[in-house]
C-alpha cells in the first residue's frame, strides 16, 4: 500500500475507533487477510527490502535489517507471523510479566494528532510470561523476536528481581533477546529501578543465570529520556559493571513540554507516556550521550519519534546500531521500514 494511500485513506478512518480499539481491529483484520493462501507472500513482496547490505550482526545476532518494532506493539507475541511480513528487521514483545495483568482501566491510549503523538498509560496489560512462552513456541516465522520483560504491579520494588528472573527463565528458550525494562511510568515506582543499587542488583542477577546457561542470550536495559546526565553516567558504570549487552534509548517521556494539543485536552488525558516525534529530541540527545560516553563500546538501539528515513538517518549519526519504531508507524504507516531500509540503501551508494 503506497504510504499516501495510507494516510488518505485509511488512517482516516481507523482515526475515527478509539485508538486502543484501532490497534486490535487492524491486528485482527491484517491476521485475517494473511490467513488467505498467498496473501503472506504478496505482504513480504510489498514490505520487505530484502538486501544483504542491510544485514548487521550487534550483539552476537545476524538482523536482515535495522529496523525493529518497539516494545508494546505485540505484547502478548499474538502477531508475530502477520507483522514478520511488513519488513521488520526484528519485533520486540511484552513488556511481559511473569503473572498475566489487565493494566490499567480504559481508555488508556490517546492520540494527539496535531503534534503526531500518542500518550499511554496501559500498565503492562498482558497475559503473563507462561502463556506468552507457549505462543512464541508456536509461532512460524524466524524473525528475531526480543523479550521485554518487567514486574507485575503488585510486586513491590524490593522483590522486584525475582519478576525479572521468572520472566528470565520462562522466556528463554523462546526469546533471542532479553530487554530489561524499568523505565514505563505507567508502573507505580518502576522507574526508581533505575536508580544504580537496585539496577546493578537485577542485571548481575540476570547475568549469573545467563551464564549459567550452555548459550546465553544478550541482555540489554531499556531506559526513559527523562534521567539526568548523572544518571546517565551511572547507567553507563552499570553496564559496563554487568557486561550487558546493549542499552535501548528510549521509553516514553512524562513531560508535556512544547506540545500543540491544547492544556485543557492534556488535562483530560491525564497521566501517561508521551511517544512520538514530542519525544525524538530527547531521546537522540540520550542516545549521543550514552554514545559519546561509552568510547562507542556499547551497542544502542535508538528509538523514539522514528516517522521517516532522515529521523532514522539522524539516530544512526546519534549512534544507534539498530532502530525501533512505534508512533511513527502508526501515523505513516506499513511503507514507513521500507522507506527507512530504502534510504539506508541510497547511503550505502
Ligand atoms: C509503548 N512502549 C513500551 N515500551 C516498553 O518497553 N514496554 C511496553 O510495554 C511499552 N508499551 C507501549 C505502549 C504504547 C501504546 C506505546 C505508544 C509505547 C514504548 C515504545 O516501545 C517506545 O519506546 C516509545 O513509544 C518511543 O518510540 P516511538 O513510539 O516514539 O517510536
Amino acid at each position: 500500500m503506497p504510504c499516501s494511500m495510507f494516510k488518505l485513506l485509511i488512517r482516516p478512518l481507523l482515526f475515527l475507533l478509539p485508538a486502543e480499539t484501532a490497534h486490535h481491529f487492524t491486528l485482527g483484520l491484517l491476521k485475517i487477510i494473511l490467513m488467505v493462501p498467498g496473501k503472506k507472500a504478496i505482504f513480504r513482496w510489498l514490505y520487505c527490502v530484502n538486501e544483504n547490505r542491510l544485514n548487521k550482526t550487534i550483539f552476537g545476532l545476524n538482523f536482515p535489517n535495522p529496523v525493529g518494532l518497539a516494545a508494546g506493539f505485540d505484547k502478548n507475541a499474538e502477531y508475530i507471523d502477520e507483522l514478520a511480513c511488513l519488513g521488520f528487521g526484528f519485533i520486540e514483545i511484552g513488556t511481559v510479566t511473569p503473572l498475566p495483568q489487565p493494566g490499567n482501566e480504559q481508555p488508556r491510549l490517546f492520540r494527539l494528532p496535531k503534534d503526531n503523538a500518542l500518550i499511554n498509560r496501559m500498565g503492562f496489560n498482558n497475559d503473563g510470561a507462561e502463556k506468552i512462552a507457549q505462543r512464541l513456541k508456536q509461532r512460524k516465522s524466524k524473525i528475531i523476536v526480543g523479550g521485554n520483560i518487567g514486574k507485575n504491579k503488585q510486586t513491590p520494588n524490593e522483590k522486584a528481581v525475582n519478576d525479572y528472573v521468572k520472566c528470565f527463565d520462562i522466556l528463554f528458550d523462546h526469546v533471542d533477546y532479553f530487554v530489561v525494562n524499568v523505565s514505563s511510568p505507567n508502573t507505580p515506582g518502576l522507574r526508581e529501578l533505575q536508580e544504580k543499587a537496585p539496577l546493578l542488583h537485577i542485571l548481575n542477577t540476570l547475568q549469573l543465570r545467563n551464564n549459567a546457561r550452555p548459550a546465553r542470550k544478550p541482555v540489554l536495559l531499556k531506559i526513559a529520556p527523562d534521567l539526568s546526565q548523572e544518571q546517565l553516567n551511572d547507567i553507563l558504570e552499570i553496564v559496563q559493571a554487568s557486561k550487558i549487552d546493549g542499552i535501548i534509548a528510549t521509553n516514553t517521556t512524562i513531560s508535556r513540554e512544547e506540545l500543540k494539543t491544547e492544556k485543557t485536552a492534556l488535562e483530560k488525558i491525564g497521566a501517561g507516556g508521551l511517544s512520538g516525534k514530542p519525544v525524538k529530541e530527547k531521546s537522540t540527545n540520550v542516545l549521543q550521550y550514552l554514545y559519546e560516553n561509552s568510547n562507542q563500546q556499547i551497542p544502542l538501539i535508538g528509538v523514539g519519534g522514528i516517522f521517516s528515513p532522515k529521523d532514522a538517518k539522524e539516530k544512526i549519526e546519534a549512534g544507534a546500531a539498530l532502530l525501533q519504531v512505534y508512533t511513527g508507524f502508526i501515523y505513516e504507516g506499513p511503507a514507513l521500514v521500507k522507506k527507512i531500509c530504502n534510504e539506508l540503501l541510497q547511503r550505502e551508494r
